[in-house]
């Protein structure tokens, strides 16, 4: 039975083109379980858009002088154009500026209002008496009053992963004059607040039923949260940037960046839907029941961005009524830069356009699979990149392609060779291609993308041996069929790990498929193992990897 596979990945700030930690975090895992479902025949919808509201972008647009509107503009420029260098395959990437996710947003704030999910109330708020304003979220930094971190933003702390409320900080500051707690000022203001508590219940029994596959960190998290007990979140601030709110008399004021950054999952669907010319499309992937079996949603984020993905988004979700529910939010941990916490005032952060303009994409792809920080931190350096590139991808993988390939050029013109019958030797390693499959296919399933890309590297080391073993370059000086069979059976093989590496390496797969005689590309395949017939003439090959110098740039 085809399943429906709705993946939603984490909306990237439209504030600086996107660091490998993105990558790594949410976007390359989302990528490949999205590539892995199509190939296994499901349905798949991936969707997500530049994040453009909020303090994070206005104070960013203020210091460079530039109005918001253009500065977005320019960073989702250039997050687009390295989802085209990376292979990124997005159904839709959008925008949260867009006339359709104003609409939504609007109707998911009045929605919830109406049904009694949004309350209006005052509260306090830091107020910075030389720029004779508010200083809602990142306009004020200040210490952190659960772990003491002294960077805290008035949003969240980036240190111990708690939201914040701007007056929780302790000594805090103004980040657009540098003002000090005593002169800032404590002013009263009216806001709307999204009733959480009255959703703990209904949340907590959603996570009690069958959420045990979801990873022990993301659940830990989640728990404490709820364990601690559900606050009222205001989900409006002071400022002229953003969705603005859909009720007379706030006109001062917008809808919070985080309410409306979340519901662009649901207005990326309809935009989607409409793009492709059947606009009630959407209905499949957001109302329950449409499809059988149910609609899976992942939502593919950084461990940072877990209270709003695991609690808030779907307490939003259960509010407005008849929407699923996200099935798995498999949260990544973070990525440190040789050693160090990435930070852009530190200066070491890796941008991914950099390592692209050095670096093929599947090679940055192929590294940052295999350091994947699933359940734990991993660290970046570009030796480890080179040297796995060197060792895995030429050594072994390409190794083997170019052994066979090239052999076949030089004694058989080129024309894949009519086998004999199988040898012992040839089913074991045919048997090993129909293992991995299964193997790698579970694990991308189950979210373990680092176990699945091992377990598809394995299966090359295997083809080494085999061909080591057969030594087809022996056999051809005394039975020249010999050779063909082994050189036929390499052939079979490739044509696997072609399929297998897809979903991580889809551009040295592409070329692969070509080499190997294939027409079209990826959205032909299908995941299982597919001959290459005898009497087929290949192509001569180029290496599929390109060996690497020692690192250029070090950190
Ligand atoms: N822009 C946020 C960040 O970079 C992530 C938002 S994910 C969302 O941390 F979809 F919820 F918006
Ligand atoms: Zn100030």
């Amino acid at each position: 039975m085809n399943e429906h596979i709705l993946v939603c990945v984490a909306w990237p700030y439209a504030k600086s083109s996107t660091h490998v930690g993105q990558i790594v975090g949410a976007y390359l895992p989302a990528d490949t379980f999205a590539r892995y479902h199509r190939l296994a025949g499901n349905n798949v919808l991936m969707v997500s858009g530049s994040d453009e509201h909020g303090t994070p972008i206005l104070v960013d647009s203020e210091r460079e002088g530039i109005d918001p509107r253009e500065f977005v503009a320019r960073y989702h420029r250039q997050i687009c154009e390295v989802w085209d260098r990376l292979g990124m395959s997005w159904d839709l990437f959008t925008e949260t500026g867009t006339e359709n996710h104003y609409r939504i947003t609007q109707d998911f704030f009045l929605t919830l209002h109406d049904k009694g999910y949004i309350f209006k109330d005052t509260m306090e708020s830091p107020y910075c008496p030389t720029d004779h304003r508010f200083l809602p979220d990142r306009y004020v930094e200040g210490t952190c009053p659960h772990c003491g971190y002294t960077q805290a933003r008035g949003d969240q702390c980036d240190n111990c992963g708690r939201t914040l409320d701007p007056v929780d900080l302790i000594s805090p500051r103004c980040r657009l004059c540098g003002s000090k707690e005593s002169a800032l000022e404590i002013r009263l203001t009216e806001h709307f607040f999204l009733d959480l508590p009255k959703l703990q219940e209904p949340l907590q029994q959603w996570l009690s039923e069958g959420k045990d596959f979801w990873r022990p960190n993301t659940m830990g998290f989640v728990m404490n949260w709820l364990k601690e007990g559900l606050r009222a979140r205001a989900i409006t601030r002071d400022l002229d940037w953003g969705v603005p709110i859909p009720i007379d008399g706030y006109e001062s004021k917008r809808i919070y960046v985080w309410f409306d950054a979340v519901i662009g999952y649901f207005s990326a669907s309809v935009e989607w839907a409409e793009r492709q010319g059947t606009p009630e499309a959407w209905k499949t992937w957001w109302v329950p029941d449409q499809t059988t079996p149910p609609v899976k949603s992942y939502y593919f984020i950084g461990k940072d961005n877990i209270p709003f993905h695991a609690i808030i988004w779907p307490a939003m979700l259960m509010g407005y009524g008849n929407r699923n529910l996200p099935y798995d939010v498999p949260a990544n941990e973070f990525m440190t830069m040789s050693g160090q916490k990435a930070s852009s005032s530190r200066g070491n952060v890796i941008w991914t356009k950099d390592v692209l303009d050095q670096y093929s994409a599947d090679a940055l792809r192929y590294y940052l699979s295999v350091t994947a920080p699933e359940g734990r931190d991993t660290d970046f350096t570009y030796e480890e990149l080179v040297r796995r590139n060197n060792d895995e991808l030429v050594a072994t993988y390409g190794n083997a392609v170019h052994r066979t390939l090239t052999f076949l050029q030089s004694k058989f013109n080129g024309i894949v060779p009519e086998p004999l019958a199988l040898r012992e030797a040839d089913r074991e390693i045919l048997a090993e291609v129909e293992r991995g499959f299964a193997l790698v296919g579970h694990n991308i399933a189950n979210c373990h993308f680092k176990e699945g890309i091992n377990v598809a590297m394995s299966v090359a080391r295997a083809a080494n041996r085999y061909l080591d073993e057969q030594a087809p370059w022996k056999q051809i000086k005394l039975d020249r069929a010999e050779a063909g069979t082994s050189i036929y059976v390499m052939l079979q093989v490739l044509s696997g790990l072609r399929i297998m590496f897809w979903p991580y390496l889809p551009f040295s797969s592409e070329k692969l498929h070509h080499y190997l005689g294939f027409e079209g590309d990826a959205t032909t395949a299908h995941w299982r193992p597919t001959s290459v017939p005898a009497g087929a003439h290949l192509p001569a090959p180029t290496p599929l990897f390109p060996k690497l110098e020692e690192a250029a740039v070090v950190l």
